[in-house]
């Protein structure tokens, strides 16, 4: 099932995700990420938080693969992440490059990440990974747990550039958008 995707502005992107327990490992959680996965892909993203479906939840369902060509490092990355530990790499640099999200369509700004990390995960059977990711897909896990930390891509750019698109922004929280899913605005004040 299609489900809308949550607009910047809406508080549930501006939650602490819970994390998830083996209790949660249910039918209801699959049906989610059954969910997640459709969602994602009709809105040709490349990763998809629960916050942004509107469940303040640690989950991720990420798919970098088709971007294999330029990034040869996203080949074979589609996940699911439940309750995904990030740190950077001791030897990683920070990188700037340009991002995008599914809950404040129409923009994309320059975001300053480490190009390297390390992360802990369980996959959607509760089983324990670990792994070091790199380049592009480095920054997608870390564009999607932010989303579990309450941030947006856009809290990292500067303080200018952020009052530069303030209009646009002003349109997102308003639903004032157009784009090919479906998607869910802040309630109305
Ligand atoms: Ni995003």
């Amino acid at each position: 099932m299609l489900l809308p995707i949550y607009l910047y502005g809406h508080p549930v992107l501006r939650a602490t995700a819970e994390p998830l327990t083996a209790e949660d490992n249910n039918d209801e959680l699959r049906s989610l990420i059954a969910d997640m996965w459709e969602t994602m892909e009709h809105s040709e993203g490349v990763g998809l938080a629960a916050p942004q479906v509107g469940e303040s939840i640690r989950l991720v369902v990420l798919d970098g693969s088709a971007l294999a060509e330029h990034y040869p490092e996203c080949a074979d990355s589609r996940m699911c992440l439940i309750n995904p530990e990030i740190t950077p790499a001791e030897d990683a640099q920070p990188v700037s490059y340009e991002e995008g999200c599914l809950s404040l369509p129409g923009l994309s700004e320059t975001v300053k990440r480490p190009d390297k990390i390390h992360m802990s995960w369980l996959d959607e059977n509760f089983q324990p990974k670990e792994g070091d990711f790199s380049g592009f897909l480095a920054r997608i896990i870390q564009h999607e747990c932010d989303h579990l930390i309450g941030k947006v891509y856009i809290d990292h750019i500067s303080p200018i550039r952020k009052q530069l698109i303030k209009s646009k922004l002003n349109n997102i929280v308003r639903g004032r958008i157009s784009c090919g899913y479906r998607t869910k605005s802040a309630p109305k004040k």
